[in-house]
């Protein structure tokens, strides 16, 4: 297996109900290395952005008001396997389909607020650590 790097959100749901340290907590204990993090909110226009793959669904405005709705905490890890591992213990989108003990069924609301973000291949993993990270930040 291959160390890989990949980028993780915790979204605005999970930093106000306070769940930040125990899904950092979680990510660590899953054998992440937390490379960079940070706490930004995003602008609609940032949001739009980040999320541009999805401006032709009908969730994405509802999706852009929620990501830009309040703090958010981006962070580039590292493991073996990376973008995989993360999204198996993220859980399905829907939290109520996640499997047990993954993030989103421990800590997500609903199919849009759902806890955390995670890249899905390695171009995106690429592409979204550069949106939030210098390379200098990153290690
Ligand atoms: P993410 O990109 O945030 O890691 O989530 P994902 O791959 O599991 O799901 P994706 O299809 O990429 O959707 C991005 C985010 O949009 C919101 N969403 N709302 N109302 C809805 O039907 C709906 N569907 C998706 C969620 O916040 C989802 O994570
Ligand atoms: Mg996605």
């Amino acid at each position: 297996m291959a160390l890989e790097r990949t980028l993780t959100i915790i979204k605005p749901d999970a930093v106000a109900a306070r769940k930040s340290g125990h899904i950092i907590a979680h990510l660590e204990r899953e054998g992440f290395e937390i490379l960079a993090m940070k706490k930004i909110t995003l602008t609609r226009a940032q949001a739009q952005a980040f999320y541009a793959v999805h401006s032709q669904r009908p969730f994405f405005d509802s999706l852009v008001d929620f990501m830009t709705s309040g703090p958010i905490i981006p962070m580039v890890l590292e493991r073996d396997s990376a973008i995989v591992g993360l999204r198996d213990i993220m859980g399905a989108t829907n939290p109520e389909q996640a499997e047990e003990g993954t993030v989103r069924e421990l800590y997500g609301t609903n199919i849009e607020r759902n806890a955390i973000h995670g890249s899905d291949a390695p171009e995106t993993a690429a592409a979204e650590r550069a949106f939030f990270f210098s390379g200098l930040e990153q290690g």
